[in-house]
């Protein structure tokens, strides 16, 4: 399987930022998905003329109704749209997300025909408390949709979102080979066939290394999505 390259835009991004993603299209960047802000999805999926493959931050759990300001995974389906993240950890932190409130927009994202990529990760209490397994276990135990069809796991520790730290390459492996555990005990053979991607401070400089170890299919790249030159750079050490 080669590995996924999927670029948060998070809350950035104006319209003449469009080109980034058209010159991503357009030079070697087929494969990559990129979750723009909303109001940038519509003319993303224009632009990148199904080379990149384009997708939500983040969806409501219900189809529709009064939930002023809201978008539902079927309105990310119906600009084209081709997955959505749930339960990041800044949603988590801002909107006071809960598992089973994530759990319900993994379910509703699928409903609607995406691909869901569900974020978990431990802060730098927990890790510090050596509460990292139980923090990811708990998350996975509350957050899961009831099958592995069309499920992408993003491991995003708190503290390496942003900081420029990463965790150690052992620690990375230890966490994903647990999330692996879980999955399989979870979805049986199915969850052997999720794909598990790492996110946190990943950068041209460190995503080859990070990419080898063990069971990380992919990265889930932040603040270095945000430019062509950066991405592609990701993609080319993949
Ligand atoms: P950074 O790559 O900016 O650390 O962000 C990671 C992230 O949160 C991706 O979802």
């Amino acid at each position: 399987m080669p590995a996924l390259i999927v670029g948060n835009w998070k809350m950035n991004g104006l319209g003449e930022d469009i080109a980034e993603i058209a010159a991503m299209a357009g030079s070697g960047g087929r494969g990559l998905w990129i979750a723009p802000p909303f109001t940038l999805i519509d003319r993303a999926v224009i632009v990148s003329a199904g080379a990149v493959k384009i997708g939500g931050q983040d969806c409501h759990a219900n189809e529709k109704g009064a939930h002023t300001g809201c978008v539902s995974a079927a309105m990310l389906a119906d600009l084209g749209a081709g997955f959505v993240i749930v339960g990041h950890s800044e949603r988590r932190r801002d909107n006071g997300e809960t598992d089973a409130g994530v759990r319900a927009k993994a379910i509703a994202g699928k409903a609607a025909g995406l691909e869901v990529i569900l974020c978990i990760g431990e802060t730098q209490g927990q890790r510090d408390a050596g509460e990292t397994e139980a923090v990811l276990a708990a998350q996975l135990e509350g957050s899961l949709p009831d099958d592995a069809e069309a499920l992408i796991i993003a491991y995003e520790p708190v503290w390496a979102i942003g900081t420029g730290r990463t965790p150690t390459l052992d620690e990375v492996a230890a966490a994903h080979r647990f999330i692996r555990e879980r999955l399989a005990a979870r979805f049986g053979g199915a969850g052997h066939g999720v794909r598990i991607l790492y996110g946190g401070s990943v950068t041209p400089a460190n995503a080859g290394e990070l990419l080898r170890v063990d069971e990380v299919g992919g990265v889930l790249v932040g603040g270095a999505s945000l430019t062509a030159q950066s991405l592609l750079a990701i993609a080319a050490a993949a």
